[in-house]
């Protein structure tokens, strides 16, 4: 029997500091006017100080599984897209995954720019389709203001922190997720990057003073890029699922800048209106700029049930995606009284759990560290 990938719950999370275009004129030498003519963009929000990449991925996850009205210890898998996550390692999907208390669930990071999203629905969805997973939490969460060099009048402008999450579940019922596309041409990968801070070039004090830690860009390069590939992959995408473009409902872009949009509208003949657009409000937040438009357009009553979605991106790498999901909204059964005490006790004590975990690898530091005797092994490793 097929397996399909339903898209069950939604949720998102942005910060609550707001950074006006006339805010970002008084720090470097720029214009509102100028920003909106040539981005759209009118403000974004800025993460605050104890706000990270890991804090608002949990938040948006907790609304993802609230509308799916799914326990958190029903997950299998937590995928993070992100371009700012929390560290190099431990990924910003295993602190995810145990501030949800999602204790049956393995967790990764992925990284495509702003495709991510893209992919790691399509990751979630393959292994849904092949059986290897039937719950899986898909996150796009970004703290790009913490990329940025706040003097490069270029760059500061466009970008912005929030995050996005969808839960994914496995049925017999055709729909969900129905074509994916993902591709890269790394050949452009120096258009668009962070060239700091990796194995390649290491943190120095040069490599700080010199501002290779922020995100640096060929704007206009990455322009021609996202207005070609936006038109490619929404096709290909459309062609894949057995539609036509006059059967899609609307289409969910990445929300990087309007131009870039109005221009993808031209190119595929569609209406403006087709499109769901709000990057006036957050600017680019990367992977998450896709499942926070998404949230937006259902809460709108813009996406209804049954419609067609053409979700489609691009990003750094170079990288793009496309994906048309059925937007057919087939929540599980609603978990009974008992369900949901149990949802709610798992997400209170996995606070907990956690502490006590921590506390535990201390004690058997003590016990089994450097006071234990030499070549003596802890209980669980079997003696030679
Ligand atoms: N305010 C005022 N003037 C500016 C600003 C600013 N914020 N930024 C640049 N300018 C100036 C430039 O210095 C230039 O001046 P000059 O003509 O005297 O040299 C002039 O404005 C035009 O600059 P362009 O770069 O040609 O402006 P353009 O119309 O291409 O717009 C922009 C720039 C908005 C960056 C556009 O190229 C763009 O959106 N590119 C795509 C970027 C993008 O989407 N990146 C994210 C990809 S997703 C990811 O993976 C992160």
């Amino acid at each position: 029997m097929n397996r399909y990938a339903h898209v069950v719950g939604w949720g998102m999370a942005v910060p609550e500091k707001v950074l006006t275009n006339d805010d970002l004129a008084r720090m470097v030498d720029t214009t509102d006017e100028w920003i909106v003519s040539r981005t759209g963009i009118r403000e974004r929000r800025i993460a605050g100080p104890k706000e990270t990449t890991a804090s608002l991925a949990i938040e948006a996850a907790t609304r993802a599984l609230e509308v799916a009205d799914i326990s958190p210890d029903e997950i299998d898998m937590i995928i993070v897209a992100t371009s700012s996550p929390e560290h190099i390692f431990p990924s910003t999907a295993s602190l995810v995954q145990d501030a949800l208390g999602a204790s049956r669930a393995g967790a990764f990071d992925l990284s495509a720019a702003c495709s991510g999203f893209i992919y790691a629905l399509g990751m979630a969805t393959n292994s849904i389709k092949c059986g290897s997973m039937n719950t899986a939490l898909v996150i796009g969460s970004e703290t790009l203001s913490r990329l940025l060099n706040w003097s490069d009048r270029g760059t500061c402008i466009l970008f912005g922190d929030g995050a996005g999450a969808f839960v994914l579940r496995g049925s017999d019922v055709t729909g969900g997720v129905m074509s994916l596309v993902m591709r890269s041409d790394g050949s452009g990968g120096d258009l668009l990057t962070v060239p700091a801070g990796g194995s390649k070039m290491p943190a120095s004090y040069e490599t700080v003073r010199d501002n290779l830690h922020t995100i640096q860009m060929d704007g206009r390069a990455v322009y021609r890029f996202a207005t070609r590939v936006m038109i490619q992959s929404t096709r290909e995408a459309v062609a894949c699922a057995g539609l036509q473009l006059s059967d899609i409902d609307a289409i969910v872009p990445h929300q990087a800048n309007r131009r870039i949009i109005e221009a993808a509208a031209r190119g595929l003949e569609l209406p403006e209106d087709k499109f769901v657009i709000n990057v006036e409000r957050y600017g680019n937040t990367s992977t998450a700029s896709i499942p926070i438009a998404l949230c937006e357009a259902v809460e709108k009553g813009r996406v209804k049930p049954n419609d067609h979605l053409v979700f489609v991106g691009f990003g750094a790498g170079l990288t793009w995606g496309a994906s048309v999901v059925h937007w057919d909204v087939t929540p599980p059964p609603p978990l009974d009284t008992w369900g949901r005490l149990r949802r709610r006790t798992l997400t209170g004590v996995a606070k907990v759990r956690s502490g006590l975990r921590r506390v535990g690898r201390q004690l058997e530091g003590v016990v089994y560290g450097k006071n234990a005797p030499e070549g003596e092994e802890p209980p669980h490793v079997k003696k030679k």
